[in-house]
């Protein structure tokens, strides 16, 4: 009776010789070959080696059995792999060359839901005479705390809140600095906005970032009173929100005003009968009177001029106006989330 270890062999053989022909095949038609040479069920190598098991003790033929089971499944798994690479070798080919297929779809990008805000924001206030300026995102402990009237060791300026830099340089906490720098270069009349990123040291979580927009207001000339600031930021809120808007001024606490003020507009949602049924109030900005050590701190004559100030999170804003509830939605440019705000 014929020994069984030499079949075994035999298939071993097979296998390794098998799954050479298949990495050597460079065409679908040639991988077809090798699977009818090795695998076809009449004339196929493996098929004629298991032909053989008769000639075993049905003791050893279990042990053959597992070897050629083990032997096909390699052998149809490497022919299947192979297919696939070919396959996609193929389609890439034909697709560069048949120049009459039809292109991809083109991309087309859209702003940012963020900076769709800022631009309505930023148009609103020009249309109410303000000019656009840019601050620089690294400051100096001078122009971020100090000029505003904030000391060092108020607890804002721990390194707890900011993100330092070396020697005394800092990532700006707030865009509140541009009304100094402004100050210092600009004589008043000074209308200016100044919308820009800035950082502070917070967690990342659905309410907070560590990196956000704000959007700064400054207007500083002779006889500019809280008048002014009212008429201004309510005359905003209306055209942002619509001409029915109310806007609640409640009062608040920056180092840098005086007196200072936190602005609300009130929702309200209607029922599914178009009645009222549900307020709120939302705060949308922190405003105040420019505090007269900041015009001095920035070489004006504070018995001469007066001015208001106001500091605004377009992220937030953009928040109520879309109804997103995740602040992080903004920073991960999913693309799925992001189109939805692209315009046609
Ligand atoms: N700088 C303030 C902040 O980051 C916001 C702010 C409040 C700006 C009042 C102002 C202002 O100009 O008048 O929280």
């Amino acid at each position: 009776m014929a020994h069984s270890g030499s079949l075994v062999e035999d298939l071993n053989t097979l296998e390794s010789e098998g799954l050479k022909a298949v990495q050597s095949a460079e065409t679908i038609e040639a991988l077809e070959q090798v699977r009818i040479e090795f695998l076809g069920r009449k004339e196929g190598r493996v098929s004629g080696i298991l032909r053989r098991v008769g000639e075993f003790s049905p003791a050893e033929r279990p042990k053959m059995g597992a070897t050629a089971n083990r032997v096909k499944e390699r052998l149809h798994a490497a022919l299947k792999a192979q297919e696939v690479s070919l396959g996609q070798a193929v389609g890439r080919r034909s697709v560069s060359e048949d120049l009459t297929l039809p292109s991809r779809g083109r991309w087309v990008g859209g702003r940012h839901p963020v900076t769709q805000v800022i631009d309505d924001l930023v148009e609103i206030f020009r249309t109410l005479g303000f000019t656009l300026v840019r601050g620089t995102e690294a400051e100096t402990e001078w122009y971020n705390f100090e000029a505003l009237n904030t000391p060092l060791d108020h607890p804002a300026a721990d390194e707890q809140d900011t993100l330092y830099l070396k020697a005394g340089h800092l990532l700006r906490s707030h865009t509140s600095p541009v009304q100094v720098r402004t100050l210092e270069r600009y004589e008043p009349p000074i209308r200016i906005l100044s919308p820009g990123m800035v950082y502070r040291r917070d967690s990342y979580d659905a309410t907070h970032t560590p990196a956000f927009m704000q959007l700064e207001g400054l207007v500083v000339d002779e006889g500019i009173s809280f008048v002014d600031l009212k008429a201004t930021l309510g005359e905003f809120a209306r055209r942002f929100w619509g001409s029915d808007t109310q806007v609640r001024f409640r009062p608040s606490f920056f180092p840098f005003t005086e007196p200072s003020a936190e602005v609300d507009v009130k929702r309200v949602f209607l029922n599914e009968r178009g009645e009222e049924s549900e307020t709120d109030w939302i705060e949308i900005m922190g405003a105040g009177m420019v505090d007269p050590a900041v015009l001095d701190a920035s070489g004006l004559d504070s018995e001469r001029y007066t001015g208001f100030a106001f500091g605004m999170g377009p992220g937030r804003i953009g928040l109520l106006r879309y109804g997103i509830p995740d602040l992080r939605l903004f920073f991960e440019n999913d693309v799925r989330f992001l189109g939805q705000f692209a315009g046609p």
